[in-house]
């Protein structure tokens, strides 16, 4: 199937090749009450990928069945030091809870790295990460790109309550100054959020927003970006089928620069979109 014209070209793809890597687990454990973080040894290719981008992991069986279709997963750790892989899951069908049963040891079905991730402008000062719930597993990497560029981090995290704030020691281990706002005192809810962030943004001005796993979330960040005049992007989720741009079951509207809309492919014009492009949910 051929790309689009405003499909991004194949070198802004640094995963390339992509590959069907057997990875052997590591460790697969529960890190709260709904999330589980693996870690998997992975060969070269699998190790290039890139913040933002994803892998399509292949479930192993349970005793509810065999998942016909493989499951999308954002790459939360890239230790290419150690040759390791991570994935930080929420356990919510048949085939997390089937991943769910991988111990040390057994092998990881992983086909990547996939998609279009994250692109820091060129000089960026002062990333702000706005992430909630599991979309923030994306973002860890995304806060080391930062890092290795010379940028300062911001992460604001926001979970239902503090025990599911989720990421805080991989983004601080990335060198991330990390927020919390949680439903439980209210300091999640957007209205809160706005006067709190552009506090930060006079003290020390963002030129960068990322943003994930909330609708609430994705409008706060356009519009704050929009006021300061910067660009942001944001991590978008799809049900998938292949993963490889071929089936056109991910598709989604986005936004024209010139208005109207066109549909795109999460797994392939995505699943990082700009701000402007995305349309919410
Ligand atoms: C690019 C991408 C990256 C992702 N990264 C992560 C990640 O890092 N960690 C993580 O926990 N999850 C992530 N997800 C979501 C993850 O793929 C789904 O939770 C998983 O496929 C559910 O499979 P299941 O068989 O366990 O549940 P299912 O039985 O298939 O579904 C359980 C529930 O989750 C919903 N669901 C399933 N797939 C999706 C999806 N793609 N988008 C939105 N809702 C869905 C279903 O509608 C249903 O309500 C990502 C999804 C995408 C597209
Ligand atoms: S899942 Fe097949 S085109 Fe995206």
């Amino acid at each position: 199937m051929p790309d689009t014209a405003l499909s991004p070209a194949p070198e802004a793809r640094a995963g390339f090749p992509i590959e069907e890597a057997l990875c052997e687990i590591v460790s697969n454990d529960a890190v709260n009450a709904e999330y589980r973080l693996m870690i998997a040894r992975a060969p070269e290719a699998a190790l290039r990928a890139r913040a933002g981008q994803f892998f399509h992991l292949l479930c192993p069986a349970t005793e509810a069945g065999q998942p016909f279709l493989r499951r999308p997963m954002s790459i939360y750790r890239i230790d290419r030091a150690r040759g390791e892989i991570g994935f930080l899951y929420k356990v919510t069908g048949k085939g997390t809870r089937g991943l769910a049963t991988l111990r040390p040891g057994e092998t990881l079905n992983a086909l990547g790295p996939l998609g279009r991730g994250f692109t820091l402008p060129q000089g960026t000062r002062h990333v702000m990460i706005l992430g909630r719930g599991v979309g923030l597993a994306t973002m860890a990497p995304l806060a080391r790109l930062a890092a290795e560029s010379g940028a300062a981090v911001t992460a604001v995290l926001s979970a239902r309550s503090p025990e599911l704030v989720m990421s805080r020691a991989e983004l601080a281990a990335a060198g991330a100054r990390v927020i919390e706002v949680v439903d439980t005192d209210g300091s999640s809810a957007p209205e809160e959020m706005e006067p709190h962030l552009t506090a930060l943004h006079d003290e020390r001005a963002f030129d960068y927003i990322a943003t994930c796993g909330s609708n609430r979330l994705f409008r706060l960040a356009r519009g704050l970006a929009r006021s300061w005049g910067i660009t942001g992007e944001i991590a978008l989720e799809q049900h998938m089928g292949c993963g490889l741009g071929m089936c056109y079951a991910c598709v989604i509207p986005v936004a024209l620069p010139g208005g109207g809309e066109e549909y795109r492919r999460v797994c392939w014009d995505g699943p990082v979109f700009t701000l402007e492009e995305a349309m919410g949910w």
